[in-house]
């Protein structure tokens, strides 16, 4: 064999030894390929496997045509078959590696992006603790604050918490079927439902021999009693003006100034009537009273549930809005029952 045909046939082995390696690092890239991005995509895989199929169908005829080219061929020709067989060869390796190269690029950019999104899980889950136990404390302050009032009222406390759940109640039930549904959002609910234990906070102002007096207040008494509500929207106006953005402060202004108004306008301090009473307002005196009436004071026994639902309904448009009166009727089951189980 002399050096000419030596060389053929190096540049022929070679090209077809490249080839081969080719055929083996495109089956790689697709096992690559198919782990990141296509798995599950059964038309895709089809597809890769016939155009494997396609390549070595390519390869095998490519060699074939070749060797019968290169048998009948002019000196020269041969050479240059031979070197142009080769530089393909080298080509499709290069071209593979090249997509090889990207794919891992994308493979560990994709692999970064999980790790960052999981990061970013974690970091959502911490700041969602943070703002459950802000909520938390924010729930407590409040209690704290009305208790401190209803302790000096005598009370035990339990009031606060029951009248909350009873203007909760009446809120939703008055959202299924009422005029005043589109008002009474999620949002307006538990903002008056935080809100609620708030209402007599103004109590604090108030002298102690008018607030734990055991017995009827003489009219000058009752004026000073009266101011508890404009103090309490005072106290609670004072802290909102150091927010920056709405709260539930603002449900808290209103019901704790207007929850002695009446319906017919007799009640107190502005004596508004009707609809112009906040909502808040108006759905915190059903409230207030239905507990007043359920629990014992110096200057009358409990009454029972029946009682108490037969005065509200004798109050019906003259101290109470008649809408929340029906809505109360519509659930004063779960009303017995909260002050049965939560009783003093
Ligand atoms: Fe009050």
């Amino acid at each position: 064999m002399d050096f000419y045909t030596l060389m053929i046939s190096f540049f022929i082995l070679s090209g077809a030894g490249i080839m081969i390696y080719s055929i083996r690092q495109f089956r790689s890239t697709i096992q690559l390929l198919q782990a990141f991005y296509i798995r599950k995509s059964k038309k895709l895989s089809r597809m890769i496997t016939l155009h494997l199929t396609m390549m070595a169908f390519f390869f095998f005829g490519y060699i074939g045509f070749l060797f019968f080219f290169l048998a009948g061929a002019d000196t020269g020709i041969e050479l240059i078959t031979a070197l142009v067989f080769f530089w393909g060869a080298i080509f499709v390796a290069m071209g593979n590696g090249i997509h090889k190269g990207m794919l891992s690029t994308i493979q560990e950019s994709y692999k970064s992006t999980v790790s960052i999104s999981i990061a970013l899980k974690e970091e959502q889950e911490k700041l969602l603790t943070i703002n459950r136990q802000l909520l938390q404390t924010e729930d407590v302050t409040i209690l704290a604050l009305a208790y401190q009032a209803e302790l000096r009222d005598g009370e035990t406390g339990r009031h606060v918490t029951r009248a909350a759940e009873y203007t909760g109640i009446i809120a939703r039930q008055l959202k299924k079927d009422s005029t005043q549904s589109s008002y009474l959002t999620d949002q307006y609910i538990v903002d008056l439902v935080k809100s609620a234990p708030l209402h007599d906070i103004g109590k604090v102002a108030i002298p102690d021999q008018i607030l734990q007096k055991k017995g009827p207040f003489i009219p000058q008494e009752f004026e000073i009693m009266k101011q508890h509500c404009q103090y309490g929207a005072d106290i609670i106006c004072k802290a909102q003006e150091k927010l920056k953005f709405r709260s539930f402060l603002t449900i808290a202004v209103q019901l704790t100034l207007s929850h002695h108004e009446k319906w017919d306008g007799s009640g107190y301090p502005a004596g508004l009537a009707g609809k112009s009473i906040p909502l808040s307002a108006r759905i915190m005196a059903l409230a207030d009273v239905y507990d007043a009436l359920r629990t014992k004071r110096y200057y009358k026994e409990a009454f029972s549930h029946e009682t108490s639902c037969q005065i509200i309904r004798e109050e019906r448009g003259r101290h109470f809005d008649p809408e929340i009166v029906e809505a109360f009727f519509a659930v004063e089951k779960e009303f017995e029952r909260i002050s049965l189980e939560q009783a003093d």
